[in-house]
């Protein structure tokens, strides 16, 4: 996809990833709706980046109104590419989540996606070459003690894509799935980092990520996209032999219980 001036919604735009990613599109001159909650990052990343046909839009996506925001935008403007890169997530053993933490996962990370990608549908199908892409995990292939709700929210993120993939399929609008593995931003807190340190897990660097979301921009390629290894041979290993990942990850349980517990 050429994404020269095209209009290209990014949600997450002020995270880490999403930061990474708007740097990208803008040196190579597409013009961006970018969309936060938070408005002074999202004004300090206006200022950062090239290109002074950019939108912020401050919005709550799990709200109805926030999405509608993006959607009046979206009607002046046009739109050709949704990044779906807004999450969150809680390090936390299921027992101790709140249902009111629970239900906040599951309607940022999975909810909110779906609808706002309903929503922009319409006008993404106007486009040539429309696409969507979806920002994953490799929690969403694998599941991980810890984190049973983000695992949740990342299994049904996938499962969407897959099926609005297939959809689609002969139609002008490509559907992308794009998983990182941990990456070194705010979502993951210091009880994470220093968990990730003790068992070796590494962590990529956003701009490594955005490289990923750039090359599946730019490519045909229809496939979902997994970042890192061995995380992409896991992902494998876990489809055809979960029991392999069971005993694995039953090891390390009492260090991830630990370091859910001590909330360094
Ligand atoms: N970092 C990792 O280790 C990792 C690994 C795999 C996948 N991912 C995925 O990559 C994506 C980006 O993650 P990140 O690491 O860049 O996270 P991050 O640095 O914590 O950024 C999260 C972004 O989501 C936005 N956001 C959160 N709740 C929102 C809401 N209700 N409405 C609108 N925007 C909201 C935040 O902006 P405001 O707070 O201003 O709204 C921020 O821009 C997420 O989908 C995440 O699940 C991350």
């Amino acid at each position: 996809m050429d994404i020269r001036d095209k209009y290209i919604v990014l949600t997450g735009a002020t995270g880490g990833i999403g930061r990474a990613i708007a740097r990208k599109l803008s040196n190579d001159g597409a013009r961006l709706i970018l969309v936060a909650r938070n408005e002074q990052r999202l004004a300090a990343l206006m200022d950062e980046l090239r290109g002074d046909d950019h939108r912020a839009v401050f919005a709550d996506l799990s709200q109805a109104r926030g999405r509608q925001r993006v959607l009046e935008v979206c009607h002046m403007t046009g739109v050709s590419l949704l990044i779906n890169a807004a999450g969150i997530n809680e390090f936390e053993m299921f027992e101790k989540q709140s249902p009111d933490d629970i239900q906040n996962l599951l309607e940022i990370n999975l909810l909110s996606p779906i609808l706002l990608t309903q929503e922009l549908l319409p006008l993404i199908a106007q486009q040539q070459d429309g696409r969507i892409i979806n920002i994953g995990s490799t929690f969403g292939s694998i599941g991980y003690p810890g984190f049973s709700t983000y695992c949740a929210s990342k299994f049904g993120l996938r499962g969407f894509t897959e099926a609005l993939r297939r959809e689609l399929a002969d139609t002008n609008t490509r559907v992308s799935y794009v998983a990182p593995r941990a990456t070194r931003t705010d979502l993951n807190s210091d009880s994470v980092v220093a968990m990730n340190d003790e068992l070796g897990t590494a962590m990529d660097d956003p701009a490594l990520v955005a490289n990923e979301v750039m090359q599946v921009i730019r490519g045909s390629s229809r496939t979902d996209k997994y970042i890192g290894w061995p995380e992409k041979l896991f992902v494998r290993v876990n489809a055809l032999f979960p029991g392999i990942v069971d005993n694995s990850l039953r090891k390390q349980l009492p260090t991830i219980r630990r370091f859910a517990r001590g909330k360094i």
